[in-house]
């Protein structure tokens, strides 16, 4: 499972990429909305900060200026994804952009059949949303697992990315799915690395090493 972040706070990514565990990096126009700074200033930092793709949604609405903002974001960075919206509309720009070789990551995914559409055009990845189910009261893994299906049976290239994981539970629930990528709120990411058995553990493991009065293993 690649493990991308869902966010577009520079700081946060900084703390977390020296893990080794961040594959890539998710915005949205929500997560931009947050950060106080020119939208450029920011995206252009975090395609500098991470080796792996970096979706960027499309801000336009009518088709025509989708394709050509989608253009202008593919040319971006070298690791860009452009993210695109789920919309009978937009669907001869996503055929359109594939044809041109420009990496599509088609979001707000509800539905199974959603999926197949645009696999079957071609999509570099597909973002079902799994919290945005669960919020009412649909099992929003069940979903990520239809989709995982359709990939599978239909031997499609396109990669499942599970988005919208708020909770710990959800994310474990999704380790089980054999999903492509999980992106990932920082705040879930660090709950993660946290145990508070192991932290624990490791303070036992202190207090019984300070009785033996030596500093290091071998002194
Ligand atoms: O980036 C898209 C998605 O992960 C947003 O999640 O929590 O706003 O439903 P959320």
């Amino acid at each position: 499972m690649k493990i991308f972040l869902d966010t577009a706070n520079r700081e946060l990514i900084k703390r977390f990429v020296p893990t080794g565990l961040i594959d890539g990096i998710t915005t949205n126009p929500s997560h931009l909305s947050k950060e106080g700074d020119n939208p450029k200033q920011v995206l252009q930092d975090i395609c500098n900060m991470v080796k792996g793709p970096v979706s960027i949604e499309v801000v336009e609405k009518e088709p025509d200026a989708v394709l050509a903002q989608a253009r202008e974001i593919a040319k971006f960075a070298k690791n860009v994804v452009v993210k695109i919206p789920f919309a009978e509309q937009y669907l001869p720009v996503i055929k359109t952009l594939v044809a041109e070789g420009v990496k599509i990551n088609v979001t707000l995914i509800f539905t199974p059949l959603q999926a197949l559409m645009v696999a079957k055009l071609g999509v570099e990845m597909i973002s079902p949303f799994v919290g945005r189910w669960d919020d009412i009261g649909v099992d929003g893994v069940e979903l990520l697992e239809e989709v995982i299906t359709v990939k599978d049976l239909y031997d499609f290239s396109s990669q499942i990315l599970a988005a919208s994981i708020r909770t710990l539970i959800q994310w474990q629930k999704i380790t089980q799915t054999g999903v492509d990528i999980a992106t990932l709120p920082p705040a879930v990411f660090e709950q993660a690395m946290k145990h508070p058995l192991t932290l624990r553990g490791i303070e036992m493991f202190d207090a019984d090493w300070k009785k033996v009065g030596k500093k290091g293993i071998f002194d």
